[in-house]
């Protein structure tokens, strides 16, 4: 078996395959539609998809066209950032249910602490309203798992402290030159897994110099080197791409990076989007 499609297991027990394709800024319709049923077709087994994206629709209907088992589909979505109260988490929920076509999705997150357009905002209130309408969700079985994406571990902490049932995972911002080391530290003290969300620095990683280098030694792609790296380091990924031979290039990772590359691969710091 391909080591993308491998799988880790949540603190439940709930299996989630290392690779997943991401769907932020893919356009719902034929875009969306395409890129997830290429990805079904090249061996994917996890999708990443939010509300927010407004694209769960062309998702479920690709996974449905795949004829794919859907159980052995892992899909995660995402409650809107600014929804903080559970009425509308209770309504979102079910719409996006709806519109993925599913009776349970296998991944449920609170998008972010706060509204994207007031970020820092306190939510700790609205936080642990949503999230106690989420562990509903998953007493009900329609979700498999519940978590958060984006949170710190303070934010985590005032679920915890108010909550009954510990997130399953925080969906957040690594890549190379990225390392979280707080949140991931704190994270693996409670057994929180992490999923790595733009795992390529939404594409800007991919003209960097030192990667591009390690990439040469090991005769693959700097997008491969990225990915590798984040499975070296434990964590899911989930790379977004609308290209056929992309697509699949992701999923080209059975290759060792050596010790001593992983700690050059280390040494990167800074923003990608500040390289160019
Ligand atoms: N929870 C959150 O708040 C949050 C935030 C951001 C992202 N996410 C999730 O994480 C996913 C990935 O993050 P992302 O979309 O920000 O960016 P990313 O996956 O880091 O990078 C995507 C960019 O890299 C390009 N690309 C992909 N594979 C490539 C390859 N092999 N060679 C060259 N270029 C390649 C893509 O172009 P093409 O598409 O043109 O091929 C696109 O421009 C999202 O789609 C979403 O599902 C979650």
């Amino acid at each position: 078996m391909k080591e993308f499609v491998k799988n880790y297991k949540l603190i439940n027990g709930v299996e989630i395959p290392k690779i997943g394709l991401g769907t932020w800024q893919i356009a719902p319709g034929k875009d969306a539609y395409n890129s997830v049923l290429m990805a079904l077709r090249h061996g994917y087994r996890h999708i990443d998809t939010a509300a927010a994206y407004q694209n769960e629709k062309s998702v479920g209907d690709a996974i449905k066209d795949s004829g794919i088992p859907r159980e052995e589909i892992f899909i995660t979505t995402k409650l809107p950032a600014e929804i903080k109260d559970y009425h509308t988490a209770k309504k979102t929920f079910a719409k996006s249910l709806d519109l993925l076509g599913v009776e349970y999705v296998d991944l449920y997150l609170i998008h972010a602490p706060w509204p994207w357009n007031e970020i820092g905002k306190d939510c700790r209130a609205g936080n642990v309203e949503v999230y106690k309408a989420m562990e509903e969700f998953y007493k009900e079985g329609k979700a498999k798992a519940i978590g958060v994406s984006n949170f710190s571990p303070e934010d985590i902490e005032n679920i915890i402290g108010n909550c009954e049932i510990m997130p399953m995972v925080n969906q957040i911002g690594y890549f190379i030159g990225l390392d979280q080391k707080s949140t991931i530290d704190y994270c693996n003290a409670k057994g929180i897994f992490i999923i790595a969300y733009s795992p390529l620095g939404i594409g800007y990683l991919l003209k960097n110099t030192v990667i591009l280098e390690v990439a040469e030694k090991y005769s693959v792609s700097a997008a491969q080197i990225c990915l590798r790296y984040l499975l070296q380091k434990g964590v899911a990924a989930l790379p977004k791409s609308t290209h056929e031979e992309r697509i699949i290039q992701n999923t080209e990772l059975d290759f060792e990076i050596a010790k001593e590359d992983m700690l050059i691969l280390d040494s990167v710091k800074g923003d990608p989007r500040r390289w160019s």
